[in-house]
C-alpha cells in the first residue's frame, strides 16, 4: 500500500495549476446516462473516483472514450444498457455512485443501486434522494441493501429539501429534467458543481430556471441530447494549495482556479493574516509576511466555510498564533485528522463537533494514518512544515480526489515521495 514520506520545513514557492473539479465531474458523468447521444467533456480531473465511476458507467454498457486512463478529456454515449445497477462493490469505494439513481430511473424506468452505508466522516444517510423520487411517483423499494426504483415516467413535483444535501440536489434535479411536467426544489445546494451540473443539463436540452439560487425550477422535457462540456476548476484543492503556501510562509501562484468560488476561504485566509493577491483571470498569489493569526471557523453550507476545507484550515491553525475554535456542523465525525495531528505534537482538544487549536506549536515528523480524502491533505500539509521526515499510511485516500498531489508539490518545492 502506498505511503508519502515528506521531509519538512521547506518553504514553497512557483507556480500551480489547478485541475477539474471532481465533485462537479462525477455528477456531470452521471447526467451523461440521460440521453442517447454524445457527451463530451474536458477539464476531467485525472483522479480514482473519475476512475470508479468510469468503471461504473462501464459496467452499465456505456460507451465511455478516454485519450488516456485517467483522462482530462472524455465522451461518454449511453445508446443502450444493459444493467441498471450500481453494485456493491463499486459504490462502497465511492459513495457519489449513488448519483446514478436519478439520471437511471429517469430514462430507463428502473435502477438498482447499493445503499453506500456509513463512511469515515460520518452516518451520510441518503432518505432525502429516496424521498425526493417517491415525490416524483418512483416506486421504492430497499432489500438486501439496494434500492430499487421503479416508474414509468416520473411526475414533476414540489420538493422541500429537510436538510441541504449536495449529491441529494444533484440527483433529484437529473431525474426532474426528463419528468413529466415541472418540479420545483426548494432548500436545494447552491454549491458551484451543483450549478457546473445544471449548466451542462441545459446545453443539453434541460429547462432550468433559478440556477445557483436555493430555489431550481425543472420542466420536464422528453428528452436531452448531447452536448460538450468543460468542468470547473476544482475550488477544494485550490484552497489546500492556498494553504500550503501559507502554512510554509512561502509565496506560491494557484492558476487555472475560479477566485469567485474561494470567497469564504479567501476571507478566512485573509483575518489570518495571509496575503491573497489576485493576478489576472483565475490567478491567485498567496504568500505570508507578517505573523499568523489564528482564527475561528464554523463550516457551513455554499457560500458558507466548505467541510471540505476544514482539515487542510486545522492544519494551518496549528501554525497560527492564538486560539482557533473549528466547528463542524456538516458532517458528525470529521475530525479524524485532528488526532493524528495532534501525535506530531499540535495543542488540540476536540469536543463534539468543536476542534479548538492552540498555536503555534512546532510539529514533529511522525507515522500518521490518512482516514479519508480531507484528512490526508491536512496531514500533507502538516508534513510539509514538520521538522523532520513524516510517513502518512493509506494514501490511496488523497488519490481519489488530488492529481498527482506530490508531482504538484515537489514542482513547489516540497521534498515528498510515494513509496510503496
Ligand atoms: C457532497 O457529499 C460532496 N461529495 C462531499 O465531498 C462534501 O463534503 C459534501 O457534499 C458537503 O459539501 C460529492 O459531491 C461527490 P450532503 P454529499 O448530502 O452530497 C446529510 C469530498 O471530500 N444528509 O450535502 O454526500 C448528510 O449526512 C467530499 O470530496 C442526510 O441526512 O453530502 C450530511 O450531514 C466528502 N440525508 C449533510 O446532509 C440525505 O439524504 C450534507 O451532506 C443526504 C444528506
Amino acid at each position: 500500500m502506498d505511503r508519502f514520506k515528506i521531509e519538512g520545513g521547506r518553504r514553497l514557492e512557483g507556480t500551480v495549476q489547478i485541475s477539474g473539479a471532481k465533485n462537479a465531474a462525477l455528477p456531470i458523468m452521471a447526467a451523461a446516462l440521460l440521453t442517447s447521444e454524445k457527451v463530451h467533456l474536458d477539464n476531467v480531473p485525472r483522479v480514482r473516483d473519475i476512475i470508479t465511476m468510469a468503471k461504473l458507467l462501464a459496467h452499465m454498457k456505456a460507451h465511455v472514450v478516454a485519450q488516456d486512463l485517467p483522462p482530462s478529456a472524455m465522451t461518454i454515449q449511453t445508446e443502450e444498457i444493459s444493467h441498471t445497477e450500481a453494485p456493491y462493490e463499486l459504490v462502497k469505494t465511492m459513495r457519489a455512485s449513488v448519483l446514478t439513481l436519478g439520471p437511471l430511473v429517469a430514462r430507463f424506468g428502473y435502477a438498482r443501486v447499493s445503499l453506500p452505508g456509513g463512511c469515515a466522516i460520518g452516518a451520510r444517510p441518503i432518505d432525502l434522494h429516496i424521498q425526493a423520487l417517491e415525490k416524483m411517483g418512483a416506486k421504492i423499494n430497499i432489500d438486501h441493501g439496494y434500492v430499487e426504483a421503479r416508474a414509468e415516467r416520473l411526475l414533476g413535483a414540489e420538493i422541500h429539501f429537510d436538510k441541504i444535501t449536495v449529491t441529494g440536489t444533484e440527483n433529484v434535479l437529473m431525474a426532474a429534467t426528463l419528468a413529466e411536467g415541472e418540479t420545483i426544489l426548494t432548500n436545494s445546494a447552491r454549491e458551484p458543481e451543483v450549478t457546473d451540473l445544471a449548466d451542462l443539463l441545459i446545453k443539453m436540452g434541460a429547462k432550468i430556471e433559478g440556477v445557483g439560487t436555493s430555489t431550481i425550477r425543472i420542466r420536464g422535457v422528453p428528452k436531452l441530447h448531447g452536448a460538450t462540456h468543460k468542468v470547473i476548476p476544482d475550488r477544494i484543492e485550490a484552497g489546500t494549495f492556498l494553504i500550503a503556501g501559507a502554512i510554509t510562509r512561502g509565496d506560491i501562484l494557484v492558476t487555472n482556479c475560479d477566485p469567485g468560488h474561494l470567497g469564504a476561504i479567501i476571507d478566512k485566509l485573509r483575518e489570518c493574516g495571509v496575503e491573497i493577491i489576485p493576478e489576472g483571470s483565475g490567478r491567485l498569489r498567496v504568500r505570508v509576511s507578517g505573523k499568523l493569526r489564528g482564527a475561528d471557523v464554523t463550516t457551513e453550507e455554499y457560500p458558507g466555510f466548505a467541510t471540505d476545507m476544514q482539515a487542510q484550515y486545522l492544519a494551518l491553525a496549528t501554525q497560527a498564533e492564538g486560539k482557533s475554535v473549528i466547528t463542524e456542523t456538516i458532517f458528525e465525525n470529521r475530525f479524524m485528522h485532528a488526532s493524528e495531528i495532534l501525535r506530531m505534537g499540535a495543542n488540540i482538544e476536540v469536543e463534539g463537533r468543536k476542534a479548538i487549536v492552540h498555536g503555534p506549536t512546532p510539529l514533529s515528523g511522525a507515522t500518521i494514518i490518512a482516514s479519508d480524502l480531507r484528512a490526508s491533505a491536512s496531514l500533507v500539509l502538516a508534513g510539509l512544515v514538520a521538522s523532520n521526515t513524516t510517513y502518512i499510511d493509506r494514501v490511496y485516500h488523497i488519490d481519489r480526489g488530488y492529481e498527482r498531489i506530490e508531482s504538484k508539490l515537489c514542482a513547489l518545492g516540497a521534498r515528498i515521495e510515494r513509496i510503496g
